[in-house]
């Protein structure tokens, strides 16, 4: 039985989701929480790892630990977005069964689902056919996770589950051109134009292409649900559940930033997949859906951009 107090160890837990799950859990009275940066642990390390689950024995693992990067990255260093990931899953997987952790909360990504899809994307899409190719390598390192979870689950009859968030944003993004993801790439741009004296901005592609985002704050909540709850299946999607056009992203954020320059858009570039929407229903049916609107959820994480903008300069700099 998991209690308030129970030893619950959060893989990653100085990262985005990380951070937030370890918060949403304090604010919830979970008084056992422990953590170790990638440089106390390498969660690659298969002895290292083995030690510390034989020094601690946590009776719940979250794993929010991984190797994450943008396209370019994806695209680069397939190699180590494969092995890097599986050797992290795996270690704290084997180690979990083996020193008897009863929970084991494992967090992928909507990659996992085949390119070419029906949308909205069901779990029950997994495996289905041939998975998008820029991103294959950190797509098949998350399906192993999913399947060793899945299998732990019938094998040994343990509560190992599988969560799949949709694109996430909030405090602690990234917020780096070079690397980061569509909604904190806008922040950055469209801030960094209206301190220019409000330049014009310019995006790529038409805006027509249609995504959803979930506040990270909302994933933590749905982690906490997963861990407060035995869920009957072994994996669940995690969205809002609807989407929005790039182009109306746009102007929302446009909006909440202030700026009041032009927005040009780039339609030599390539638009991407029309519309990457998961189907939530699952999650939703045992009572679980997300609370933070979007307007409300872009407010807070420019607020949080504007605190923390010049840390986040310097340790680029750095
Ligand atoms: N961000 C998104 O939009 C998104 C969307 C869907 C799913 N997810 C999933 O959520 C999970 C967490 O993502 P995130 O956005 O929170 O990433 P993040 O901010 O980059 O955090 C990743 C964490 O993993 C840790 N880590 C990486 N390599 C490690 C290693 N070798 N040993 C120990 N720790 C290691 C890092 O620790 P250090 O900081 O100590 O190095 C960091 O705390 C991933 O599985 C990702 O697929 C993210």
């Amino acid at each position: 039985m998991i209690s308030k107090d129970s030893k619950i160890f959060i893989a990653g837990h100085k990262g985005m989701v990380g951070s937030a799950v370890w918060n949403t859990f304090e604010e919830n009275g979970y008084s056992n929480l422990i953590g170790t940066s990638s440089k106390e642990l390498d969660l690659r390390n298969q002895s290292s790892v083995e030690n510390f689950f034989s020094a601690n024995k946590p009776a719940v693992v979250i794993d929010a630990a991984a190797r994450v990067g943008g396209i370019m990255a994806n695209k680069t260093y397939p190699y180590q977005f494969l092995m890097d990931n599986m050797s992290i899953q795996n270690n704290l997987i084997a180690s979990s069964l083996a020193y008897g952790c009863e929970k084991f909360i494992f967090l992928g990504s909507s990659c996992i689902y085949p390119k070419l899809a029906p949308q909205p994307l069901k779990e029950s899409y997994l495996l289905t056919s041939a998975l998008e190719p820029s991103n294959e390598a950190y797509a098949l390192a998350k399906i192993s996770g999913v399947k060793a979870c899945e299998y732990i689950r019938t094998q040994f009859g343990k509560d190992y589950i599988s969560l799949m968030p949709t694109n996430l944003y909030g405090e602690r993004d990234n917020f780096d051109l070079e690397t980061s993801h569509v909604l904190p790439a806008m922040i950055t741009k469209f801030h960094e134009a209206k301190i220019k004296g409000n330049l014009p901005v310019i995006l790529w592609g038409t805006g027509s292409p249609k995504r959803e985002f979930l506040h990270v704050q909302d994933l933590a909540k749905a982690v906490l649900f997963s861990l407060e709850n035995t869920l009957p299946d072994n994996l669940y999607n995690v969205g809002v559940g609807e989407d929005i056009s790039i182009l109306d992203l746009a102007n929302l954020i446009q909006k909440i930033v202030g700026h009041q320059g032009e927005i040009i858009w780039d339609t030599d570039k390539p638009d991407g997949t029309p519309r990457k929407l998961l189907d939530v229903s699952k999650m939703k049916d045992l009572g679980w859906t997300a609370k933070i609107q979007l307007e409300e959820g872009i407010q807070s994480t420019y607020q949080w951009y504007l605190e923390n903008v010049e840390d986040l300069k310097r340790v680029k700099i750095g």
